[in-house]
């Protein structure tokens, strides 16, 4: 049996969102879970790779000889449903390919993006270049009143769940930063826009090389929103942003590509973006973990340059 050599990092994750006892029983089961894909599709499995985070996945060979990607999920249900759902509607088309789905399992089959560096291997102008035609690929399906998906409106509700935790209040969370992600939510909402399919996590590790195109989306949130919400998390991202030189001049630049190259509203994504951060680092918390400095310092960042 292979893929049974667990990152401590992975580990760590998973006991943090599934709880220790959960956690455990999950680690514990991998090892039949990934032998019954193996068996199911005729899979050869190779070593999972070494970025794992928060889900296990391993490159492996399909019967028919086909580079593929074997994912399974730590958290089920919605979350997962959601990828699942995201990957079917886009189709291939700027993303990778769902070549299968085992509910039971929580386990995708997904096309392999080869190679699969990712954005953090390029420079920063052709990172943001990649991410916004990639968007104009991804963003292009208008979605019915009753669809499946979350919606930016539901992500809201994690400060509602926020201060229902602390008695009103926003506990270790910046309160002034909350108020703000609590307003541009507020306004953009109001509004009452035609909900897109956004990928909503596309930043730099989610997006890798390949050969069908020049850049495939990995790992998608799936969640209906406003298309100008989409480069959010591009901009907050990689973790260390803000302990790099520079970053703000980073940061501008990303925002003056979108905007002068890919017609994005520079103001509208410079807010959402700020939001994003508020809400990056309220999920942190949720996650089990402290307030994270990161995301809190780039909503500085990113409202200095509005
Ligand atoms: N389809 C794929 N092709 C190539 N590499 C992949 C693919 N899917 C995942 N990976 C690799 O596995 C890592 C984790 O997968 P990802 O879907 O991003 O999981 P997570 O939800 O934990 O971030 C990625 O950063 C990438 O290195
Ligand atoms: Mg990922």
């Amino acid at each position: 049996m292979t893929g049974l050599e667990l990152p401590p990092g992975f580990v760590r994750n998973v006991l943090a969102v599934r709880g220790e006892d959960a956690g455990r029983a999950f680690l514990a089961s991998l090892p039949a879970i990934i032998g019954r894909c193996r068996d199911q599709w005729g899979l050869a499995v190779g070593e999972p790779f070494a970025a794992l985070t928060y889900n296990w996945a391993a490159p492996v060979t399909t019967r028919d000889g086909e580079a593929a990607v074997l994912k399974i999920a730590t958290i089920e249900g919605d979350e997962l449903a959601a990828e699942v759902g995201a990957l079917r509607l886009f189709d291939g088309r700027g993303a990778v390919r769902l070549l299968a789905f085992e509910p039971a399992d929580g386990a995708m089959l997904l096309e392999r993006a080869v190679p699969g560096t990712s954005l953090l291997d390029v420079d920063n102008d052709q990172a943001t270049r990649a991410v916004g035609a990639l968007m104009s690929r991804l963003l292009r399906h208008p979605l019915p009143p009753d669809h499946p998906f979350p919606t930016l409106g539901g992500w809201a509700r994690a400060f509602e769940r926020l201060r229902a935790a602390h008695g009103g209040g926003t506990g270790p969370m910046p309160a002034g930063w909350v108020e703000r992600a609590e307003g541009i939510f507020r306004d953009f909402l109001a509004e009452g826009w035609q909900p897109v399919l956004l990928h909503g996590d596309l930043h730099h590790t989610n997006v890798l090389a390949a050969a069908r195109e020049p850049w495939l989306a990995i790992d998608p949130h799936g969640v209906a929103g406003d298309p100008a919400f989409e480069p959010a998390a591009f901009l907050r991202n990689p973790l260390d942003l803000t302990e790099r030189p520079g970053a703000s001049a980073i940061v501008r630049r990303r925002l003056d590509i979108l905007a002068d190259e890919f017609g994005y509203d520079r103001e509208r994504v410079r807010l959402w973006a700020i939001a994003n951060c508020v809400l990056s680092a309220a999920w942190s918390i949720e996650d089990g973990g402290e307030v994270p400095q990161g995301p809190i310092e780039t909503a500085r960042i990113l409202h200095e340059l509005g």
